[in-house]
């Protein structure tokens, strides 16, 4: 019994040394973690049990046959992140490079498979050359087994992509049907054709880093959600992050326990907004000083900054935020920014989270530029998800609630549960100079009139009792106070129950 518990011994430190030292220590001089080393990092003490240690892949082709490393390029399981169940898969880069074989394939569709019955969110880790070579066709299916799988988690449980080492070619769309990105400045990197592709086919000559590394996608092309400095910070993160979502579409957001009282005042909310309406303010300020703590984990920050999404708390609970930003280009909605809410909205739809929106709106950013890029269509996606979506909603209009973007932004007339206004609201069709100057054409050379004209648009529509008096907004309240109406709004919409009409789908303007 003792020399068989030594072969078992033998053969799982064989399996845990992947590709060996030398592989793992060219790994730590990049300054990456392995890939047991990030599970590790990730899950709680002692938490990972693993699956599949032995796996090895099938191929004898080009030499294959006499080359087998157990696990075969990635390291699967489940554990704990703070006391909650996870599913994680984490790839080997000094295991053939990280690359996805058909064995590698199997392992990847078992933990997600898992993760869908017993309702755990999905962590992956790529770390990988793409598809594995020498197997062909074989690690294309298994490629395409591992999107369907996506899928079908997609709104089921949470997935969460890591992109810590290269994401090459077709392997890029597994990470793009999940949740989120998060991408490592500088170590990782995605792209469907790299650099040497790009050169012969556009004669484009880029580095990877500038075709797909972590400033690229989390500012240019918004494919990532976060860069985090390095492997370290990226986990630590990744684990703040994780407890704010739910295990999956049927279960309760998390709750934490908190000392920030849900009464609390903020009396400095009641002179953040300027006296000027056209005199910017940090909606970010604003958001810090409602939720517990001022604890709000920020996604997408660098992409469309006019607008904002994130994770909160108010009371313990997970809530999201979606909030415009008048800093940046005063708040208007264009294409980026409604994709990027029209998704979060969507997410927090999925997993039961209520939504919590703060409107400082002018409108719809006007422009050749947006037009011909599709602002109408980009534009219905975030009016589509706000009216789609049955979880509580709560809005507050800080300021500006202009045109068509004061609709799309969570109004009651797209089954907002609480709409709420600072007095400093302005809810009209548009700004009282643009109004009066269409309105009054006739008299645009009549200064004094214009601006006699322009006082009485303002004194009757830039304020929220024009809306109130009809019903549309249920109170005008003291900005100091928001903290509480919203923690006792939620407490009141936590019954709430609310069903679409039977369909298939619905379709959504992509
Ligand atoms: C098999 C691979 C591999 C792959 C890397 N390796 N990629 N083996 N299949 N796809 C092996 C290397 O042979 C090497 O083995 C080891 O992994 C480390 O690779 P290096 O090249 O030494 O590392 P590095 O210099 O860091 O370069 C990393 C890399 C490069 C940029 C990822 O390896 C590379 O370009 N690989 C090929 C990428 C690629 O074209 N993949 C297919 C994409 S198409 P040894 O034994 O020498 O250490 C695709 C389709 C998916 O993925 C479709 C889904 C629908």
């Amino acid at each position: 019994m003792q020399e068989i518990l030594k072969e078992l011994d033998r053969r799982r430190d064989l399996a845990k040394l992947g590709g060996g030292e030398k592989r793992i220590e060219a790994q730590h001089r990049r300054g990456k973690l392995t890939a047991r080393e990030r599970i590790e990092l990730l899950l709680d003490e002692n938490s990972f049990e693993e699956w599949d240690i032995y796996v090895e892949h099938r191929c004898t082709d080009f030499g294959m046959g006499d080359n087998r490393i157990p696990g075969d390029g990635v390291v699967t399981g489940y554990g704990m992140i703070n006391g909650r169940l996870v599913f994680v898969y984490s790839q080997d880069f000094t295991v053939f490079g990280g690359s996805l074989s058909e064995a590698h394939a199997e392992k990847i569709c078992k933990v997600m498979d898992h993760a869908m019955k017993v309702g755990a969110p999905i962590i992956g880790i790529s770390d990988s050359g793409g598809a594995r070579i020498q197997e062909g066709v074989a690690s294309l299916g298994g490629y395409a087994e591992v999107f369907q799988r996506n899928v079908m988690a997609s709104g089921v449980v949470p997935q969460i992509s890591m992109i810590m080492g290269p994401c090459a070619g077709g392997a890029v769309y597994s990470p793009a049907i999940t949740d989120f990105i998060f991408m490592i400045q500088d170590t990782s990197y995605m792209f469907v054709t790299g650099p040497d592709v790009v050169k012969t086919v556009t004669h484009e000559i880029v580095t990877a880093e500038e075709l797909g590394g972590a400033k690229t996608h989390t500012g240019k092309s918004g494919v990532a959600d976060l860069a985090f400095e390095n492997d370290v910070d990226a986990i630590n993160r990744l684990r703040r992050f994780f407890d704010f979502l739910p295990l999956n579409n049927r279960s309760d957001v998390p709750e934490r326990p908190t000392q920030d009282p849900a009464d609390r005042l903020e009396k400095s909310l009641d002179s953040i907004i300027p006296a000027n309406p056209n005199k910017p303010y940090d909606m970010k300020a604003v958001i810090g000083k409602i939720v517990d703590e001022s604890d709000f984990f920020e996604i997408q920050s660098d992409y469309a900054k006019n607008i904002i999404i994130g994770f909160a708390r108010m009371e313990g609970s997970t809530v999201g935020i979606v909030a415009n930003q008048p800093l940046v280009l005063a708040g208007c909605l264009d294409i980026q920014s409604s994709i990027k809410a029209a998704r979060f909205v969507r997410f927090c739809d999925a997993f039961s989270i209520p939504l919590i929106t703060f409107v400082d709106v002018p409108g719809f950013m006007p422009g050749t530029a947006q037009e011909y890029g599709g602002i109408i269509k980009h534009g219905a996606k975030l009016l589509y998800a706000y009216a789609e979506c049955t979880v509580p909603k709560i809005t507050v209009i800080t300021r500006k609630a202009y045109g068509g973007a004061y609709d799309v932004m969570a109004s009651k007339h797209l089954r907002g549960d609480v709409n709420l206004a600072w007095p400093t609201a302005e809810i009209a069709v548009m700004g009282a100079k643009g109004a009066v100057e269409i309105i009054f054409r006739q008299d645009l050379d009549d200064a004094e009139k214009i601006e006699r004209r322009t006082e009485e648009y303002k004194e009757k529509f830039a304020n929220p009792f024009n809306a109130s008096r009809r019903g549309y907004i249920d109170d005008v309240i003291q900005p100091s106070k928001t903290r509480k109406r919203i923690c006792r709004s939620l407490v009141m919409l936590k019954t709430k129950q609310l069903e679409n009409p039977w369909r298939k789908h619905g379709n959504i303007p992509l």
